[in-house]
């Protein structure tokens, strides 16, 4: 209102001066009068500006034009993955301070409160697909710390499916419709994991009912990837990070997931955004889980290989987040979200593992692509820090430059900290192309199916059926049958039988 009435005052003061009376004009615009995107009033939204009654429409009518203009340019791209999801406001809560792990401010004290904007999703089906659809789901927490906005992006199953970033496109394109069809097909996607052994523990966790949470308050969260927690001293640790719900973790099965998809398939955004709004607000503890880099060489698997768990190591609980806010606009915050793992704060940083390094890159990238050079500005994404960066102009900046230094060494402007260098790795070796070491694709797959209990090996057999089913050709079904065969004897067997397969050739290629 202060604009419009400013405006309004220095155009009377122009009619006074011409000797005009402003009597007719003076009033301020009503609160609730519609305006044109520069501010002006709108005298008829109804009707067009024409030629008399049977004459075109003026192109002068610029508020016509205007409107059809912003139209047409609503629409950003979408994520090229995790595109359905839906953000809520919060804060965590430090209970448990750990400087001697590292120096991350967040973590530094007791009490602490950082705000937190969280969002969750599904990964495969477009914007607005159905909630209930297989898949893992996205968790992913953006921190506004005071040293930076610190993202954790993580799903609610606890591995990934393939270990290096280089898969990563194939993997999305099998998953997701065929180019041909515009149709998902088990043909595809079987096909290729066929190729990827490494799957056969991930393909375990999103096949049970985990795949089709009854609610996102109801699972848990997963960073997945092992990260490096660097203390004041410069020690590494590496560490994991997962959320456990406190409202416990219930799942749909295939049957339940059907029938609700047919009555109302957005259940979860809807459960998230009631519960908060009655007050109910959804709270996760989150634990880390330490791993010291001397102790490495002792494991049978590669502790940074992201289709694996970290298991018979002791999860410490070190604060509780509590979601209790709906964001006041959903594009503004959950569309325009930008969750990146390059962000990261003085304290964490990232491991080696090849999933992550190729995830570092990634997000920034498709952001600066789907959202803009200057998507950091965005109230959703904006440090609650001054950023003090000599990165300027771009499309839509908003930064106030106050200053004519906008480069570095200076004389008065701001400079780096060296406290703050990245944590420092001796290295040793050549550069290669070539796998991991200690693969070990199938044991914590068949930990897993063996740890679960009767009827949710059963469940999770008829999930997978139903999709394995379908695949055309004997020689991927064959094989995929062998992973789970050599994962766990009665998992093989029973997935065999359920999918009509041939146990003789499953054991020769088992073998293998
Ligand atoms: C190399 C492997 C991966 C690549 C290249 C990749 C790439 C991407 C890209 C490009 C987006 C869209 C980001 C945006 O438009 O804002 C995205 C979203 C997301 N990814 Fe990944 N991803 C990978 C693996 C993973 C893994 C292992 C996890 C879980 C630990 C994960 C969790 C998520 C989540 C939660 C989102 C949605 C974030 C949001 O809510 O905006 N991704 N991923």
């Amino acid at each position: 209102m202060k604009q419009r009435n400013s405006t309004l005052l220095s155009f009377s003061t122009t009619l006074l001066a011409s000797g005009l009376s402003i009597a007719a004009i003076s009033q301020p615009l009503a609160a609730e009068t519609l305006t044109l995107n520069n501010g002006a009033p709108v005298g008829d939204n109804q009707n067009s500006k024409t030629a008399g009654s049977q004459g075109a429409v003026f192109l002068d009518d610029v508020h016509l034009i205007q409107k059809l203009q912003h139209f047409a340019r609503e629409r950003i791209p979408e994520r090229v993955v995790h595109a359905r999801g839906t953000g809520a406001h919060g804060v965590f809560v430090t209970d448990h301070a750990i400087p001697q792990l590292t120096r991350a401010a967040l973590f530094s004290e007791a009490g602490k409160e950082t705000p937190v904007f969280v969002r969750f999703s599904t990964v495969i089906h477009p914007k607005g697909s159905p909630e209930t659809l297989r898949d893992p789901r996205g968790f992913a927490t953006k921190f506004y710390t005071e040293e930076g906005n610190w993202d954790l992006v993580g799903n609610n199953l606890p591995v990934f499916f393939i270990r290096d970033a280089i898969k990563f496109p194939d993997m999305v394109h099998s998953l997701k419709p065929s180019p041909l069809s515009n149709l998902q097909d088990p043909n595809r996607f079987f096909d290729f994991f066929s190729h990827e052994p490494g799957a056969t523990n991930m393909l375990t966790y999103v096949y049970q009912d985990l795949g089709t949470p009854a609610s996102y308050r109801e699972m848990d969260g997963f960073g997945v990837h092992a990260y490096k927690f660097i203390n004041q001293a410069g020690q590494m640790n590496y560490v994991k990070f997962h959320w456990k719900s406190r409202q416990g973790i219930r799942s749909l099965t295939a049957k339940q997931a059907a029938e609700i998809q047919a009555t109302n398939f957005n259940h979860l955004t809807q459960d998230l955004y009631q519960s908060i709004e009655a007050g109910n607000f959804p709270q996760w503890d989150l634990y880390v889980k330490i791993l010291a880099p001397e102790t490495f060489t002792q494991l049978d698997y590669n502790p940074l290989d992201a289709t694996k768990i970290w298991p018979d190591i002791e999860e410490m609980k070190v604060g509780t987040m509590t979601l209790n806010r709906v964001p006041d606009n959903f594009f503004n915050y959950s569309e325009q979200a930008a969750f990146a793992p390059a962000n990261l704060v003085p304290g964490i940083e990232p491991s080696e593992d090849r999933l992550l390094q190729g995830r570092i890159f990634s997000y920034a990238d498709t952001q600066l692509y789907r959202l803009g050079v200057n998507h950091k500005q965005l109230p959703v994404n904006q440090p609650q820090n001054a950023v003090l960066s000599y990165n300027q102009e771009g499309f839509m900046n908003t930064n106030k430059v106050r200053s004519d230094i906008n480069y570095q060494p200076n004389r008065n402007g701001v400079r780096e900290d060296t406290k703050y260098r990245y944590h420092q790795q001796n290295l040793s070796g050549h550069s290669q192309q070539a796998a991991i070491d200690r693969t070990q694709n199938f044991k914590q797959a068949g930990e897993l199916y063996r740890s679960l209990s009767s009827g949710e090996q059963t469940n999770l057999i008829g999930n997978l059926a139903g999709d394995l089913a379908q695949v055309r050709s004997a020689q991927t079904k064959h094989l995929i049958l062998s992973y789970f065969y050599r994962a766990d004897k009665d998992y093989g067997k029973r997935l065999t039988r359920a999918v009509n397969g041939d146990l003789a050739e499953v054991k020769t290629l088992a073998a293998q």
